[in-house]
């Protein structure tokens, strides 16, 4: 049995973790903390407080009188941390915040992790800090690159991928240096349930339902990896359960594509949608679908991001060899059930997106 901190806990990836780790490890302690940024919302954790063993609490990860006392009255024994910025665009806007949690935070926890962990007498058997991390840190591929694997050289090209990067070489020096166990994974674009509306994919739905652009950058040849959140969240199970201790894993889902085409995609279904459905156009009077027009007809080419990556690919052959690790979900199938849901969660979308993310879109995209 486990005693898990799980930070960022109410964020996309992280709220997703949370609800896996529960179906999976009934029986498990496990303490979610998180500051509730803009990314962070109580509402992608509906129904987890009626589950035994589950306790939320609201607190910053560099707070490290409140991470001590976590991890010594709850006696955690696993942290699984993924609370961080995330999204890229804000990076190149606002950098300072992303310094702030994902080095100057992921090192405040190495340490109280080292003090609880490695130097008190009352510390538990065994423990593990696990890092999620991104396919990021590698930089950019050209077309004809191989893909990342966990020898490739780090060249980070965002503030966003090098405050990352930074947090990947401090989690790796507490292994060497003091002995702290450590696993991190690095792992490619996820979409799926809870994603907050600022990434690719859910924008796009957004955007499609509400009638509003759907901006592409560039030319939107990018290409990216992409994986449906729960095959990341069993990788990083695999990584906890059998990773070796100081070692990195890729995580990936082997299905690179170009924004375009995704972008496509998504307005090809949702007409498909609207025309199977006819509740839809009442429920979506704005989208273009409701009225029998195209939703491609709102795809914009802008400006492109700065110092955009073309290409991100990964090779997670060392994950699929050590772990078995193996995406079980196809893109088809998971953007399917990603659309439906965003269907049928209207509320969680209007309300996450409410407030301090619409001053933020004004304040640098109008
Ligand atoms: P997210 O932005 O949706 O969620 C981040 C969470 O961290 C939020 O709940 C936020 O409130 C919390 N948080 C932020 N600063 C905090 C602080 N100082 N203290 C406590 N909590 C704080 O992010 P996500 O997309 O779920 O990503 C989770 C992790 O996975 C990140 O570390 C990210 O780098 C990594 N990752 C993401 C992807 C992806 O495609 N989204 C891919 C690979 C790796
Ligand atoms: O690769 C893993 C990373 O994937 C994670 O570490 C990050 O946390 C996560 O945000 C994601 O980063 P990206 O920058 O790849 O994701 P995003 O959804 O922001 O953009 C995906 C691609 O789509 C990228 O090439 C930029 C493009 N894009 C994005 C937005 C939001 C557009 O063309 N238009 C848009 O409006």
């Amino acid at each position: 049995m486990r005693r898990l901190l799980i930070t960022g806990g109410a964020g996309f990836i992280g709220a997703n973790f949370v609800r896996y780790w529960a179906d999976k490890y009934p029986d498990d302690r496990f303490v979610v903390l998180d500051a509730l940024t803009y990314a962070g919302n109580m509402a992608n954790l509906v129904g987890m407080s009626d589950r035994s063993g589950y306790r939320f609490v609201h607190g910053d990860i560099s707070d490290q009188d409140l991470v001590a006392s976590l991890l010594k009255e709850e006696k955690l024994d696993t942290i699984v941390h993924f609370a961080a910025e995330s999204h890229v665009d804000r990076s190149i806007h606002e950098p300072d915040a992303f310094i702030r949690t994902n080095v100057n935070g992921t090192h405040s926890l190495l340490r109280v992790a080292r003090e609880v962990w490695l130097e008190r007498d009352d510390a538990p058997d065994t423990h593990l800090f696990h890092h999620v991390s991104t396919d990021e840190v590698y930089g950019s591929l050209g077309p004809d690159d191989p893909a990342f694997t966990e020898e490739t050289p780090y060249a980070p090209n965002s503030p966003y991928a090098a405050s990352k990067a930074a947090s990947d070489h401090l989690v790796r020096s507490y292994h060497h240096t003091f002995g702290l166990r450590v696993t991190t994974s690095n792992c490619s674009n996820n979409y799926g349930p809870y994603q907050f509306p600022e990434k690719l994919i859910p924008l796009m739905i957004v955007n499609a339902l509400t009638g509003k652009p759907l901006p592409v950058y560039g030319d939107g040849s990018n290409i990216r990896d992409w994986l449906y959140v729960e095959d990341h969240c069993r990788g990083i199970e695999l990584v906890i359960n059998s990773g070796r201790v100081g070692e990195t894993y890729n995580i990936g889902g082997n299905d690179e594509r170009a924004n375009i085409d995704i972008v496509k995609e998504i307005c090809a279904r949702i007409d498909v949608l609207f025309s199977q459905r006819p509740g839809l156009a009442a429920a979506f009077p704005e989208a273009p679908a409701a009225a029998g027009r195209p939703t491609a007809s709102l795809i914009t080419f802008v400006k492109d991001r700065l110092g955009h990556d073309w290409r991100y690919a990964i090779d997670a052959t060392k994950s699929r060899s050590e772990l078995h690790y193996e995406p079980l979900e196809s893109f088809d199938s998971g953007l399917g059930r990603t659309i439906d849901w965003m269907l049928s969660n209207e509320t969680w979308w209007r309300s996450v997106m409410d407030g301090s993310y619409r001053d933020w879109l004004e304040k640098n995209y109008s």
